[in-house]
């Protein structure tokens, strides 16, 4: 892991030329990384396809939060392999998923035809949602884990979000907090805990280069490179604001569903990795409910 390099790359926005070429190096990264995810035991593909009963971890700790979703019409932002939207549609919401990664969509759609689940998946970017399914159709756009990060720019998000909700539609997204995107990687089991890169969004993205990925799998990659950004927690409520959303609840949690410090964390019986020593000290995730106002 290495952050980018001294730059060209030093303008004050990134045209959309090199953010497409970003984005590209990045899908091609999801596209080697999605048969492994569905073949790993972490996503838990086989559990979901055989028990019509069975949710993901991730929908499960929602469920709380989440509510009652029965009958809305909702889309999963980077549904990646489909396991959160089958568990969404388990819970009665009319899904659709959309993902720029043709291969995360393949085991997704295998997934729903397994499970004998009708959910629309579309082929997109974020900034694309719109053109791709249109505007103001939804009760509920979820979203997160693993999700932000990919997007260089947390106002657009914000602005497609708003524009997919109908007036009186809500946001739901859990995600890595940005205090736990910035931590410095750890040196091992007693590395003490420091803040190593950026915490607010910045135009230029960090660049790892990284061969394996967060669930086991002894599959070997080629393409290791990828692209991400940080978006502090008040610019995301920010852009949320000025996009005419209503906060309507914001909760941090000292857990995140996958070993996002290895060595410094351990696994709960809900599948929830914490730091050993004092998770207090660590806002390692967020839930953020918005309502469209307008
Ligand atoms: C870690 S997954 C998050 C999804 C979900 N939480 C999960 O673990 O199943 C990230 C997903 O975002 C997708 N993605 C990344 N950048 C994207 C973009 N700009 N537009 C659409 N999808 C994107 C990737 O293809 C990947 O499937």
């Amino acid at each position: 892991m290495r952050p980018l390099p001294t730059s060209p790359l030093s303008a004050a926005y990134l045209d959309s030329t090199l953010v497409n070429d970003f984005l590209d190096t990045n899908r091609a990264s999801w596209d080697e990384r999605a048969p492994a995810h569905a073949a790993s035991p972490g996503y838990a593909v086989r559990r979901l396809a055989s028990d019509p009963t069975a949710l993901s971890g991730v929908v499960e700790f929602d469920r709380p939060l989440l509510g009652d979703i029965a009958g809305l019409r909702g889309v999963h932002l980077q549904c990646h392999i489909g396991t959160d939207t089958l568990s969404l549609h388990r819970l009665g919401a009319r899904m659709s998923g959309l993902d720029f990664s043709p291969a995360a969509l393949h085991q997704a759609r295998a997934l729903a035809a397994e499970a004998g689940a009708d959910i629309d998946y579309v082929e997109s970017t974020v900034d694309g949602a719109v053109a791709a399914l249109g505007e103001g159709g939804f009760d509920l756009v979820y979203t997160g884990i693993g999700a932000l990060c990919w997007l260089p720019r947390i106002r657009d998000w914000a602005h497609t979000v708003a524009a997919l909700l109908r007036p009186g539609g809500r946001l739901f997204i859990r995600e890595g907090h940005p205090v736990l995107w910035s931590m410095a990687d750890p040196a091992g089991p007693d590395s003490p805990l420091a803040i190593g890169y950026p915490y607010f969004e910045q135009p230029d993205p960090q660049m790892w280069d990284e061969p394996g990925t967060y669930v086991e799998t002894d599959v070997e990659f080629d393409h290791n490179v990828t692209y991400e950004w940080n978006h502090g927690l008040g610019e995301i409520v920010t852009a949320l604001l000025d996009e005419g959303m209503a906060i309507t609840g914001l909760a941090e949690h000292d857990s995140v569903p996958w070993e996002a410090l290895p060595g410094l964390m351990v696994l709960d019986e809900r599948g929830e990795w914490r730091l050993r020593e004092h998770p207090e000290r660590l806002p390692a995730s967020y839930t953020l409910q918005a309502v469209k106002t307008r």
